[in-house]
This record gives structure tokens, C-alpha cells and sequence, in this order.
């Protein structure tokens, strides 16, 4: 049977995916026509991402799943006009970029790299950091990307703490919960890595009041996203020297303008939301497995609604 699957994304998107998705799909021996434009009523499956073209999904009547392109399903699980089962990207190389991404920029903090590659004077300085399970690290968040990023840390020999909403139980991680959890988590953090998504809750997390329970000479890592930090409240932290840097990833505004503090801080590290991206390679291998699942076995599991 021939498949119709909407492609609704940003137009750019179409061109990264076009030809992975068609050969992933044809792996998974699934006949599809793919396209950006059907008649609703005419749509198996629906690629989506919030920067696309559909949002209302009421006439899409035949539709057996919407299939997420991103990571995050803050912007459509709230949607009302959204019946249909949902299924969210859990992409091995978004994972893995995340990994490598807060790895390498925790160590770089950890080993204290900036004094030998920017402050290279001629001054035989010998400073030695101390050892990783003396440097406790927290992370805020363990989903998907937190627990990735937390076994990578502990397999360095961090010692890490995650938080998250309800309580867990991770070997190799101390794993805690709630508001007590929260400011025990900080207590210790010399490393702090935030993984939550953005919600009510979650805005604003790191303010003036918790990040004067992080320990002095903290550093924040922020890949999660740029509404979690009030952003005066870091600046001040940074000024006074509680804070020693912060390498942020996602902004409230982006591009971050080009007039912020941010850029010319001297403690700030700026990167332009790069910390990890959903990878046509595969990506697309896991939306057409999710499609093959959806279509062997109307009541599989990979939908999160
Ligand atoms: N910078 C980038 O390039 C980039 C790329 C991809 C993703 N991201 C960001 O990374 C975030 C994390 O991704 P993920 O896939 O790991 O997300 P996820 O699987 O949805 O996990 C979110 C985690 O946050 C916790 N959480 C949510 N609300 C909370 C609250 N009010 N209090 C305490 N914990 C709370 C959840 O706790 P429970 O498990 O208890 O529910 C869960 O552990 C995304 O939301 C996105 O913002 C950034």
C-alpha cells in the first residue's frame, strides 16, 4: 500500500531530509509518496516541526501518527486541534552531540583550559586542577539528554547529582527531586548543566536565590533553554564573582542581539544554539522505524500521546 507523508517543516528542512527520509523510508520497505503538500484528508503521516506550515491538525482525518522532528514537544503537546498520536524524536545523534557538547565544554571549566590557550604569557605557571570525582557536577533535567550527558561524566569520573521532577532511580547517579532536591543539588554543584525544557515551572529556575546556594566559583552550562535563567540575576552573579563563567547555548532572544551583555562579558561564552541538532542520517532512521511500527502495529509504544 502507497503511504502519503506530509513533510511539514521549514523549507530548509525539505532540502536536508528529502533524500535521507526517501531512502530511510525505503529501508524499512515502506512505499511512500513524501511530499509538503497534500489534501488533508489524504495524509498517512505527518513529519512535523514547529516551524512548519501545519498547526491546526483537525482536518487531518486519516492521519495514524504525527511523527516530531525535534526533540523538544513543549510548542505541540499542548495543542488542542492534535488527536492524532504523537510520537517525539529521540535521535542517537542529537543525543550524542549534547554529550559531546556539555563533555567537552565541563572539561574545558574542569582543566581550566582558557589559562594555557588564551593566557599563553611566558610565565611557566603550574596549576594543577584537581582530579574529576573531586569536581562534583549537577544536572538539572534527566531526560533523555540529561541522563546521557550524566553517564558520560560519571564514565570521567565526575560525581554527579541530577534533579528532576519526579523522583528517580539511576544507577551511578545521585538522583533527586523537589524543591529540598533542588537546593541540595546546588548546594555542591561546582559544574551546574541545564536539561529541562522551558515550562511554567522550570522558567526563571536559576535566579538570584538559587544560584547564591551554588558554591563560589561556580560555572552554568546552558544547553536547555534561555528563558531558564533570569538573565540580570546571572549577569550580577558574574559581576561579583559568585559566578566564575557561564557558556550559554540558548537565549531568550535569537539570534542573541547583537548589543547583549552577553557578548562582550568577559566570563560569558556565547554559542549560537549548535549545542546539539536533530541529524538527517538518523533522524530519518528513526521516524520511518517509528512510521514501520505505527503501520505493523497500530498499538505500539513509541507515542508519547
Ligand atoms: N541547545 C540545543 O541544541 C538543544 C537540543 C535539544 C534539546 N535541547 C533542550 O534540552 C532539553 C532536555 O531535553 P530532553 O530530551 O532530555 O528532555 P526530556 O526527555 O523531556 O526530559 C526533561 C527532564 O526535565 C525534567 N523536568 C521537567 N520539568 C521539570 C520541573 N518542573 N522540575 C524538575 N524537573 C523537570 C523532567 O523530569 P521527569 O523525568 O521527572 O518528568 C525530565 O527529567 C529540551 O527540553 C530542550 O530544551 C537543547
Amino acid at each position: 500500500m502507497m503511504l502519503n507523508v506530509l513533510f511539514s517543516a521549514a523549507p530548509t528542512s525539505w532540502d536536508n531530509y528529502r533524500d535521507p527520509l526517501h531512502e530511510a523510508l525505503a529501508v524499512e520497505g515502506i512505499k511512500a509518496h513524501l511530499n509538503r503538500d497534500f489534501a488533508p484528508e489524504d495524509v498517512d503521516y505527518i513529519v512535523f516541526a514547529p516551524d512548519g506550515p501545519v498547526r491546526d491538525f483537525t482536518a487531518y482525518t486519516r492521519t495514524k501518527a504525527v511523527l516530531g522532528l525535534w526533540a523538544g514537544v513543549e510548542s505541540i503537546v499542548d495543542n488542542k486541534t492534535l488527536t492524532q498520536p504523537l510520537a517525539r524524536m529521540v535521535d542517537e545523534g542529537l543525543t550524542r552531540g549534547m554529550v559531546e557538547w556539555v563533555t567537552g565544554h565541563a572539561l574545558r571549566h574542569h582543566l581550566g583550559m582558557d589559562t594555557q590557550i588564551i593566557g599563553q604569557d611566558g610565565v611557566w605557571r603550574r596549576h594543577l586542577p584537581p582530579l574529576a570525582p573531586d569536581r562534583p557536577v549537577t544536572i538539572l533535567g534527566l531526560g533523555a539528554l540529561g541522563v546521557a550527558c550524566a553517564h558520560a561524566l560519571t564514565g570521567l569520573g565526575f560525581p554527579v547529582t541530577g534533579w528532576s521532577r519526579t523522583s528517580k532511580d539511576i544507577t551511578g547517579l545521585k538522583c533527586l527531586h523537589g524543591l529540598k532536591g533542588l537546593h541540595d543539588a546546588l548546594h555542591h554543584a561546582e559544574i551546574l548543566v541545564l536539561l529541562l525544557p522551558l515550562t511554567e515551572d522550570t522558567q526563571n529556575i536559576v535566579n538570584a536565590e538559587t544560584l547564591a546556594l551554588l558554591p563560589k566559583g561556580a560555572v552554568v552550562i546552558n544547553p536547555g533553554r534561555g528563558p531558564l535563567i533570569d538573565d540580570t540575576a546571572l549577569l550580577a552573579a558574574l559581576d561579583d564573582g559568585h559566578i566564575a563563567h557561564a557558556t550559554l547555548d540558548v537565549f531568550r532572544i535569537e539570534p542573541l542581539p547583537v548589543d547583549h551583555p552577553y557578548w562582550a562579558h568577559p566570563r560569558v561564552t556565547v554559542t549560537p544554539h549548535i549545542a546539539s541538532t536533530t541529524r538527517p542520517e538518523t533522524a530519518t532512521r528513526v521516524i520511518a522505524s517509528r512510521a514501520t511500527s505505527r503501520v505493523s502495529k497500530p498499538d505500539c509504544h513509541c507515542c508519547i500521546r
